[in-house]
């Protein structure tokens, strides 16, 4: 079902722009309709397909069994890509039920009652093109295993995993996002071997875990870091050496304090998002010129002057070019000791800022 038509009607008349128009919506539809299925994997398909599911012949490699009361997985037909197992009671995923879907790319098991023990040997694994993979809200204690090679996202908010297998990360080298949030995981879980493969992650969540340390063996990969709602007080001198492209960190409601959390620990050029809402500081961290929020609201701050935050000499920026120009745009004081009004400084330092709560 290949076409080479372009939908741009832009140089011809009003016509036979419309009927061009047309054209190429029927063209996207057959598009779609093809999915580079054929004929007979399309009968195939609509034939295999279990009576508690919906398979549509317009989107014939997908297959809709959300919100049924399933207890267990249907046979799952051979051809499909995108499976919607959501909202269900589904304690196992059997391999045996999964066993034709061999090119699967997109597996919804989100609030099913998967336990690791219900995740059954290969059932991933055998799926070479399997790249999302949703298992949030259900009773994994485990990261499961083993998973396929072709894995870019991985979702696992909301269970019960408190261990990550040792090498269960090793050549998943397309996965760039892991949510691990709300879970039950120490810091030692979370080591430089449990992590071990991850050589492209952009995006890790492990916020509402148990985390009393920053965790270690993150990837240099690693752009947005989650750590929200732990325990953690400390931040070791130079930990984001490490991670030089960290751009977007969130430390909100933890239990950091002044004295653990080194003055110049956050002044790394590439963090654009720095939250530390909720925590116990008493002083202004260093912040590099470049990060554009900065949410430092219900901490113990009781001042803040263009001398303990502005990232570059104040009175240096007199007739300064735009480069060194501070690049901050938001910034929330709220919820600490600091009485209106805004230093003069404060506000001469930012000049891009659009939004200051204090
Ligand atoms: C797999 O496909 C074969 C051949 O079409 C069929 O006989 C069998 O029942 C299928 N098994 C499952 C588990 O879907
Ligand atoms: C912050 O980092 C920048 C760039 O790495 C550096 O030039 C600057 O001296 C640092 N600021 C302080 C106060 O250490
Ligand atoms: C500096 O910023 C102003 C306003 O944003 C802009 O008009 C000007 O061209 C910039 N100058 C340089 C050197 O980039």
């Amino acid at each position: 079902m290949q076409t080479s038509h372009t939908c741009s009607g832009s140089r011809f008349g009003g016509k036979m722009a419309l009927l061009l128009g047309l054209l190429c919506t029927l063209c996207l539809v057959g598009q779609v309709l093809g999915q580079d299925i054929t004929h007979e994997e399309y009968l195939a398909q609509i034939q295999a397909c279990p009576r508690e599911c919906s398979c549509p012949p317009n989107f014939p490699r997908a297959v809709y069994c959300d919100n049924k009361g399933l207890k267990s997985i249907p046979k799952i037909p051979p051809h499909t890509w995108y499976l919607y197992l959501q909202n269900n009671l589904i304690e196992v995923l059997s391999a045996d039920a999964l066993r034709n879907a061999t090119q699967l790319r997109w597996l919804n098991l989100n609030r099913n009652k998967i336990t690791s023990e219900g995740v059954e040997e290969g059932v991933l694994s055998t799926k070479p093109n399997l790249a999302h993979l949703y298992m949030d809200d259900n009773l994994l204690s485990s990261v499961p295993s083993a998973l396929p090679a072709s894995l870019e996202s991985l979702r696992l908010s909301r269970n019960r995993i408190s261990k990550i297998p040792p090498g269960v990360f090793i050549g998943l080298d397309k996965l760039n996002l892991l949510d691990l949030q709300a879970n039950k995981l120490m810091d030692d879980a979370v080591t430089e071997v449990s992590l071990k493969g991850l050589n492209n992650l952009v995006q890790i969540n492990l916020a509402k875990n148990q985390l009393n340390s920053m965790p270690i063996g993150l990837p240099p990969t690693t752009t947005q870091l989650f750590l929200d709602d732990n325990n953690i007080e400390k931040i070791p001198a130079g930990y984001f050496k490490g991670l030089p492209k960290v751009a977007f960190l969130r430390l909100n409601y933890n239990k950091l304090g002044s004295s653990g959390v080194p003055r110049d620990v956050f002044n790394v050029s590439s963090i654009l998002d720095l939250q530390l809402s909720h925590n116990q500081l008493t002083e202004v961290p260093l912040i590099p010129a470049g990060l554009e929020h900065l949410h430092l609201d219900h901490n113990n701050i009781k001042s803040v002057s263009g001398a303990n935050i502005c990232p570059v000499a104040v009175e240096a920026m007199e007739d300064s070019s735009n480069e060194s120009v501070p690049r901050l745009r938001y910034l929330r004081l709220d919820g600490n000791d600091i009485k209106p009004p805004i230093p003069r400084d404060v506000i001469l330092c930012f000049r891009l800022l659009t939004s200051i709560v204090i």
